[in-house]
């Protein structure tokens, strides 16, 4: 027992050599076809000798941590534990058969087959499924802890636009309540966010629960945060990407959250904080990555998910905040904007679907000269403006308004609601 009263972290299934495959994917490793996994959320616990350990338990100070929503919800350890390493034989075999079931394409989506990595970093699993170093978006399992709005964008352009199959989708949320619209889209639900990392098995992970769910982590914690999904995750020998879209929490407290506190080393796991604008939801999101995208450090998986959906820019992990205010949030103040400016013409008797078109394509072709001339918007601005004229007439309306600084502080806004958010509850 560790000093808390933890389980000690088990070594031996990590450093076991794999008896089948040996690409450490978790033995029960097949997902339940569309939606089964919150019906039978157990087996979870990768098996021996696959090279995945069973997550370790929470510290107990936090009592029953974060996944109400697991099998025996508030129940103590018995029902928290990770399901044993001895799944049994039928119960892998029919995750095994599942996993085929819910990973067939459907029409018009892209087949989930592993094969697409590079040969050279796949190795197969037992259960025929192959993987390695050489995860892709083809073949990747990518899973969503939290099911909120921004989730539902992000699958919502996955599918429709990226074309990863939805059986390839994995959704974990507490109480459930926002799984149904997945489950009927043909993703993988659970209430145990332990599934994404174990049983399920993802290759990446979006974190997006908000931000005051991990403090509440700490707070209800001793020594240590009591962790996310309720026992810390497995080893696994693939590389796992963690793509944290919680705002206001630094990627090492979310790592605390996750990682068993005793060996955090000992994970092959890459975390990034990333940003993602609703706009994925039509494939044309902006993104943001604490790493550069087109830098060999970025794995390729990794880059791939995420330029599926969205234009990616390299950003520092201590200003995500601040991006995620004007990059995330800003894009509702733009609809604003541009809803406003319609107003406008509108109110000068256009009509309003016609003005609507009109302002967004005036906003559309300002933006695309100031990407295109990477000049300052103040330079544009005084181009388009005349001695006398109407424009600068209609500017100093704008000023008179304090429109600038409305915007400015709708920015700032955002930025210090997400604190605000984090601290409060
Ligand atoms: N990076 C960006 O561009 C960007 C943009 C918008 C939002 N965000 C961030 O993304 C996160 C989610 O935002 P959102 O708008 O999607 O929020 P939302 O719609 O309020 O959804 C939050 C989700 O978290 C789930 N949840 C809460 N506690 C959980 C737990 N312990 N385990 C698993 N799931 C849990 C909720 O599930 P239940 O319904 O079951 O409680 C719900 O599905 C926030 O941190 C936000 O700041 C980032």
């Amino acid at each position: 027992m560790s000093d808390d009263g933890s389980k000690p972290p088990s070594d031996a299934g990590a450093d076991a050599a794999p008896s089948s495959g040996a690409d450490g994917a978790p033995a029960s490793s097949g997902p339940a076809g569309g939606g089964a996994a919150e019906e039978a959320p157990v087996g979870a616990a990768p098996a021996s000798g696959t090279g995945a350990t069973p997550g370790d338990k929470q510290p107990s100070a936090g009592g029953t941590g974060a996944e109400e929503g697991a099998a025996g919800a508030s129940a103590g350890a018995a029902s928290e534990d990770p399901p044993a390493a001895s799944a049994t034989k039928s119960s892998a075999a029919a995750g095994d058969k599942k996993v085929k079931s819910s990973e067939k394409p459907k029409s018009g989506e892209k087949a989930p087959s592993r094969t697409g990595a590079s040969k050279s970093s796949v190795k197969s699993t037992g259960s025929g499924r192959k993987r390695g170093a050489g995860a892709t978006l083809e073949n990747a399992r990518i899973g969503f802890l939290g099911a909120g709005k921004l989730v539902e964008a992000i699958v919502k352009g996955l599918v429709g636009h990226a074309k990863v199959a939805p059986g390839r989708i994995y959704v974990s949320s507490k109480s459930g309540r926002s799984l149904d619209g997945f489950k009927q889209n043909g993703c993988v639900v659970t209430k145990r966010n332990y599934d994404l990392f174990a049983k399920l098995d993802c290759d990446v992970v979006f974190v997006a629960v908000h931000g005051h769910v991990i403090r509440e982590l700490f707070k209800l914690g001793g020594t240590r945060p009591v962790a996310l999904t309720t026992n810390y995750i497995p080893n696994q020998r693939h590389p796992l990407y963690l793509l944290s879209l919680v705002g206001g929490i630094p990627l090492t407290d979310l790592k605390q959250t996750l990682l068993n506190p005793d060996h955090p080393d000992k994970y092959k796991l890459e975390a990034h904080r990333v940003m993602l604008n609703a706009s994925v939801a039509y494939g044309l999101g902006l993104g943001a990555l604490d790493i550069e995208p087109d830098s060999k450090k970025c794995a390729t998986v990794v880059r791939d998910v995420l330029t599926s959906v969205a234009k990616l820019e390299y950003f520092p992990e201590t200003t995500m905040d601040a991006v995620c205010a004007l990059g995330g949030n800003g894009l509702a103040f733009v609809h604003y904007f541009i809803s406003a400016l319609s107003d406008g013409g509108f109110k000068m008797g256009m009509p309003k679907v016609v003005a609507v078109k009109m302002a967004t394509k005036t906003l559309q072709s300002a933006a695309a000269c100031l990407l295109e001339s990477g000049k300052h918007p103040s330079d544009l601005r005084d181009a388009c403006t005349s001695p006398s004229g109407p424009a600068i007439y209609g500017l100093h309306l704008l000023e008179s308004k304090d429109t600038a600084s409305g915007l400015a502080a709708a920015v700032e806004g955002a930025f210090k609601r997400v604190r605000e958010l984090v601290e409060s509850k």
